[in-house]
């Protein structure tokens, strides 16, 4: 009894030990740190019951998955429970794209749901030829799949935002020739199709996990975000089925809106070998405490659609919230990330980007990655590594500048 009394003292006297010390030592960084570090950001690396997270082991086994139901419940929305197949189909394909360097590829992949009620969406893929082991890049485009590359054998996408569909228009945003030189693929779907960008829920993929009568998804379950991680998810199903895809080198990217889908998607599915978040903002790599430019009571009063109806519990509560972004972008270790930003965004707040970015390396650090020290981020010096950041000189947008970090990112650690 007695033994059993002082196992209980020491365990005791301990907890409130190592909450002191967890929450001094971000003080401490606060304090030695400039004005932008907020002070009450949630710690990583303590458990909601208070206990430090030493290993990477408890941070597998305890913090992680604390963490995903955490953001989902809170933020994202969980993917409904429903009776949805996923079929594909190669419906073109050219061995020798791009002057012979490539080969192209176009799936269509079909949801179908118990009622017959069917979704289908376009998926792109550039090659290269001759290889066996490459990195894919795979992301959403914001405008059809015939924007990203003036080739006329990519099939239209429908039009369902409206903006003008011309062939490559969006092709400084996506160096396809670049990446296949490089010896990288790239896989692309036009957004829309998975889930509208409106506020509306009776189109895309929502439709099909519905009960009879329900025109919107319940209160915690997915709003955009979520439904665009899910696709991407389902891209990354249909991947690993092709033979001539090295699945286990690919890398979910994005870039604003769809850099945030692409982050939770990465952190959520651990198949992606990798993530890449451009200029993703907030509800995006940026903390969102203390933010400038757009703060998540915006997101929350622009976009409902985004987030889980839930989340909008949180207008006017930026200052205290029991989560922030650096935990989605935590749940990414120890797989490599890269987070980029340009100097001109403030909207999206790339001292904020850099934080996350910073706090993350933490969670690094456990699987023997360095911890950054902080310094304030400077323009057109990337930081190279496991966790890589850069903030491009300019303004909002995913250029080549970006591509050429991203594609040594890639092949340096997907070696
Ligand atoms: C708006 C929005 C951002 C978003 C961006 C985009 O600017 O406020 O949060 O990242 O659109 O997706 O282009």
């Amino acid at each position: 009894m007695k033994k059993y009394f002082s196992i209980l003292v020491v365990v005791i006297s301990f907890i409130p030990f190592s909450i002191k010390s967890y929450s001094q030592h971000y003080n401490t960084l606060a304090a030695q740190n400039d004005s932008l570090f907020p002070k009450s950001i949630p710690a990583l690396l303590m458990s909601s019951n208070g206990s430090v997270i030493k290993t990477k082991k408890e941070w597998e086994k305890i913090r992680r998955p604390e963490l995903e139901q955490l953001l989902e419940n809170e933020i994202y929305g969980f993917v409904p429970v429903g009776n949805v197949n996923m079929s594909s189909k190669v419906i073109e394909q050219d061995d020798n794209a791009l002057g012979g360097k490539a080969i192209r590829k176009q799936i269509k992949i079909t949801f179908t749901n118990a009622e017959n009620k069917m979704v289908s969406v376009a998926l792109l893929l550039y090659l290269p030829k001759g290889l066996k082991k490459f990195p894919t890049f795979l992301g959403y485009n914001f405008n059809g799949n015939e924007t990203i590359y003036p080739d006329p054998m990519i099939q239209s996408s429908p039009v369902l935002n409206g903006n003008n569909k011309q062939s490559g228009r969006d092709s400084l945003n996506w160096p396809v020739a670049t990446i296949i030189n490089a010896g990288c693929g790239v896989a692309t779907m036009y957004y829309w199709e998975v889930a509208p960008d409106k506020e509306e829920f009776t189109t895309g993929i929502y439709p099909l996990f519905y009960k009879p009568n329900q025109v919107k998804p319940l209160p915690n379950e997915w709003g955009g975000l979520a439904a665009w991680a899910w696709g991407l998810s389902k891209a990354m199903d249909y991947l690993q089925s092709d033979k001539q895809v090295d699945a286990k080198r690919v890398i979910v990217l994005g870039h604003s809106r769809l850099g945030k889908a692409a982050i939770w998607a990465g952190a959520k599915d651990q198949r992606f070998a990798g993530v890449i978040s451009s200029g993703s903002g907030a509800m995006g790599v940026s903390i969102s405490k203390n933010k400038k430019g757009e703060t998540l009571s915006a997101v929350i009063k622009r976009f409902p659609r985004w987030t889980a109806g839930n989340f909008k519990k949180y207008l006017n509560q930026d200052a205290n919230l029991p989560f922030d972004q650096h935990m989605v972008v935590a749940m990414v270790a120890p797989r490599p990330i890269y987070i980029s930003s340009a100097s001109e965004d403030q909207w999206a707040d790339p001292s904020h980007e850099y934080l996350s970015a910073y706090l993350t390396t933490e969670v690094y650090a456990l699987y023997g990655y360095p911890k950054w020290s902080y310094q304030a981020p400077k323009i057109q010096e990337p930081i190279q590594g496991r966790v890589s950041q850069h903030i491009r000189d300019g303004k909002h947008d995913i250029l080549p500048y970006d591509w050429n970090l991203f594609l040594t990112f890639a092949q340096r650690e997907l070696k």
